[in-house]
């Protein structure tokens, strides 16, 4: 697969997302939400991979939208550009297995909202995040009104999206926006032992948990539930349900089978 601004790469069990516009501190432009479609379709039907690391080339993350390509766009344009910025978020939030995201410099604005559809977050205690769109004339479109709100007190996510200011790591940890905060250097070590962590565990029952959770969280109460005992109920007709719970009874590491 031919690509010009993101790295992806396969390795074990793993897919590694890298952003890769360092100049202009990863951008979004329509080349890349092309490159990330094509990227998700890969995964979306590759059954060995168990997890998916995302992070930036360089010094930042994302530093949102590219705001040199989004400045002369039509109103129509500018429309069009937003539903595909969210459409590729929502691909990535869809994918079968666990995102984690390694914040390793600025997420600003679109490249917040990508953060907030991965499943981990994990960030460099350098690093800063943030919503800063209303300094550029328009909102966060990307998903970031509903995400942070439903992810963060209301009142914290309002302050942050109305006046733009950045949050530093260790405050965007408090906020319970990112699950933990690493040394500059340990990042991605960081982001592969989660990543090996997942792995090692039933991978369908891994991918069924992520998926109630994720369907689960846009139902009722009654209907997620009733959705969550189905899900629950095609893990124990799978053979790594007997391989897990073998595994533990015999004081052994499971060998799971994908099956
Ligand atoms: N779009 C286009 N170019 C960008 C960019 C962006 N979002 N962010 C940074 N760049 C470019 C800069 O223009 C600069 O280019 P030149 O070297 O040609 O001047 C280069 O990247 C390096 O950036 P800075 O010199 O500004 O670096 P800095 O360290 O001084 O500041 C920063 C870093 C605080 C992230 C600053 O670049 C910044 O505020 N960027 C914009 C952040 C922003 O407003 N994001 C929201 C975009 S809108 C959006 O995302 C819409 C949506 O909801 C989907």
């Amino acid at each position: 697969m031919k690509l010009n601004t993101i790295i992806y790469e396969k390795r074990d069990a793993f897919a590694y997302i890298t952003f890769n516009r360092p100049k202009v501190l990863n951008a979004i432009n329509r080349e890349m939400l092309d490159d990330l479609a094509r990227i998700t379709d890969d995964l979306r039907r590759d059954e060995g991979i168990r997890a998916i690391i995302v992070t930036g080339a360089g010094k930042a993350f994302i530093a949102g939208a590219d705001i040199a390509a989004m400045r002369d766009f039509t109103a129509a344009e500018g429309r069009e550009f937003n539903l595909y910025v969210q459409q590729q978020i929502n691909n990535l939030e869809n994918l079968p297995v666990p995102v984690i995201c390694a914040i390793n410099g600025y997420a600003l604005g679109g490249g917040l909202e990508l953060a907030l559809a991965c499943d981990i977050r994990i960030i460099a205690q350098d690093a800063k995040i943030g919503l800063p769109e209303v300094a550029l004339g328009i909102f966060p479109g990307g998903g970031g009104t509903q995400r942070l709100p439903r992810l963060i007190n209301n009142g914290y996510a309002k302050y942050y999206i109305y006046t733009g200011e950045h949050i530093p790591a260790q405050r965007a940890y408090e906020l319970g926006i990112v699950q933990e905060v690493t040394g500059s250097g340990d990042l991605t070590g960081r982001a592969q032992e989660i990543a090996d962590k997942i792995a090692k565990q039933g991978p369908i029952a891994v991918r069924m948990a992520k998926r109630v959770i994720n369907e689960g969280a846009n139902l009722g109460l009654r209907p997620s539930i009733v959705f969550d005992s189905e899900a629950y109920a095609t893990t124990f007709a799978t053979e790594d349900r007997i391989t897990g719970m073998t595994a533990f009874l015999n004081k052994t590491k499971a060998n799971f089978q994908n099956r």
